[in-house]
């Protein structure tokens, strides 16, 4: 059975570990949206990789890794991440394909990014400056570069246009620049070469795969909230997050997804501007971002923390399907006197039980709480369910109540052996 692995918050959700550790049961692991925006941490026994565009299924010896149509790939990123990779000695050959549908992020892109962010002033979205919207903006405005457009080598043929043509509108869309087209072609020519060996049909080859009886992982970045369509919009990213966009992403029929398993942090997090209606501004917010070293993968910048939001999960369940989720970071709740879980929104007179569309009405909305008791004794390593303190078990039966989704997993620290798997509500 296929399964997609997916953020059912704000990204951060440790989907990264998640999909490390089912990698074992599936012989292809596919990314479908997204780009080095992404930050997945894997930790192996006790060494740290931090993936942002190849799969990290890529640790596992004889895994085939793709990155699909959907995702945006900037070709000095993804030979950074596989020399890095070469380096800790992972071996990446014959092991790693990209769609010749993907497109390209270009320099200016990165620069457009950056350009709209300053220009936005106070409503600015918090992006990660990776040029990922800008990449997105031309693939939906029909004048993007693709993967497999890099193969045409003719002087003045349909890349070379291309190139030129895009360059030239961003230099008047910028003011005074002079970026020059021949370098920025030059440099997608040179990259061609390494490139070449790993641009492949995806769709095709997911296609073959599953009809010879291979089981594939979907793997999603970011989260359900940060989705272009159903997260926080506009403080979103600029693509499709939730389960729909692996069948778009990677050119498969919605049929073959299988199981959708969320990925939920037992409190949580978000990085960048955009509502978050648990919030924690405090002490306590302080005291879960440095216990949870809530602090971006790829920037580095401090995550907003709160509480656990069932209605922002409840909501994530309704718009992937989910079939259960994995909790993540319960240790970092030790030692908590009482925790708080997020049932539904105060808005003026109005409850709400249901995630509003409208956002301003989201950031009027106030965060109604169950106080439950925390629990004193270390949760961290914990591999089996009935080993965690009584009051962790009862917060988790009410995450999965409050949310409406049966909990599969539950990761108790960093290291993939510190995980509980719950056989029972497992659908893999
Ligand atoms: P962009 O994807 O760089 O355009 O950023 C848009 C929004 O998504 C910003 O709020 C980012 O902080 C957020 N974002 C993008 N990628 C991630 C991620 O991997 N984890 C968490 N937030 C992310």
């Amino acid at each position: 059975m296929n399964l997609c692995v997916l953020g059912a918050q704000w990204g951060d959700e440790g989907k990264g570990k998640i999909v490390d550790l089912l990698t074992p049961r599936f012989s292809l692991v596919a990314r479908y949206q997204g780009g080095h925006n992404a930050g997945h941490t894997v930790y192996v026994k006790g060494r740290k990789f931090v993936l942002h565009l190849i799969p990290s299924g890529i640790l596992h010896p004889g895994v085939v890794c793709i990155i699909g149509n959907g995702v945006v790939v900037d070709p000095t990123a993804l030979f950074a991440e596989f020399d890095e990779l070469i380096g800790m000695g992972v071996d990446v050959a014959g092991r790693l394909f990209i769609s010749d549908k993907a497109h390209v992020i270009l320099p200016y892109h990165r620069e457009l990014d950056v350009l709209a962010e300053a220009r936005r002033g106070e409503q600015k979205i918090g992006t990660t400056s990776r040029g990922i919207g800008p990449a997105y903006e031309d693939k939906i405005g029909r004048r993007g570069i693709r993967m497999g457009d890099l193969a045409d080598a003719s002087a003045d043929g349909p890349l070379s246009i291309a190139v030129q043509h895009n360059v030239d509108a961003r230099n008047r869309l910028v003011g005074n620049s002079d970026m020059k087209w021949q370098e920025v072609l030059a440099d997608l020519r040179r990259a061609w070469v390494r490139l070449r060996p790993l641009v492949i049909d995806t769709s095709l080859h997911l296609h073959q795969a599953i009809t010879a009886g291979s089981a594939v992982m979907f793997e999603g970045a970011q989260g359900t909230l940060l989705d272009i369509d159903h997260g926080t919009y506009p403080y979103v990213t600029s693509s499709n997050a939730t389960a729909g966009g692996a069948a778009t992403g990677l050119g498969v029929g919605p049929g073959v997804i299988g199981n959708v398993l969320g990925v939920a942090k037992a409190y949580t997090t978000r990085v960048g501007g955009g509502p978050l209606p648990t919030e924690l501004l405090g002490e306590m917010g302080e005291r879960l971002r440095e216990t949870g070293m809530e602090y971006g993968a790829s920037t580095g910048r401090p995550r907003r923390c709160g509480w656990f939001d069932a209605v922002a999960v409840r909501y994530a369940a309704r718009v992937n399907g989910l079939h259960s989720i994995a909790i993540t970071k319960l240790d970092v709740l030790d030692g908590i006197n009482e925790l708080e879980i997020c049932t539904a929104y105060r808005c003026g007179n109005q409850t709400l039980t249901e995630m509003p569309s409208d956002l301003a009405q989201l950031s009027l909305c106030e965060p109604l709480y169950e106080t439950v008791p925390g629990w004193s004794e270390p949760t961290k390593g914990v591999v089996e369910f009935d080993r965690l303190p009584e009051n962790a078990r009862r917060y988790i039966r009410r995450l999965e109540e409050t949310s409406g989704v049966p909990a599969s997993i539950i990761s108790t620290g960093s290291d993939r052996d510190h995980t509980i798997l719950r056989p029972e509500f497992s659908p893999f």
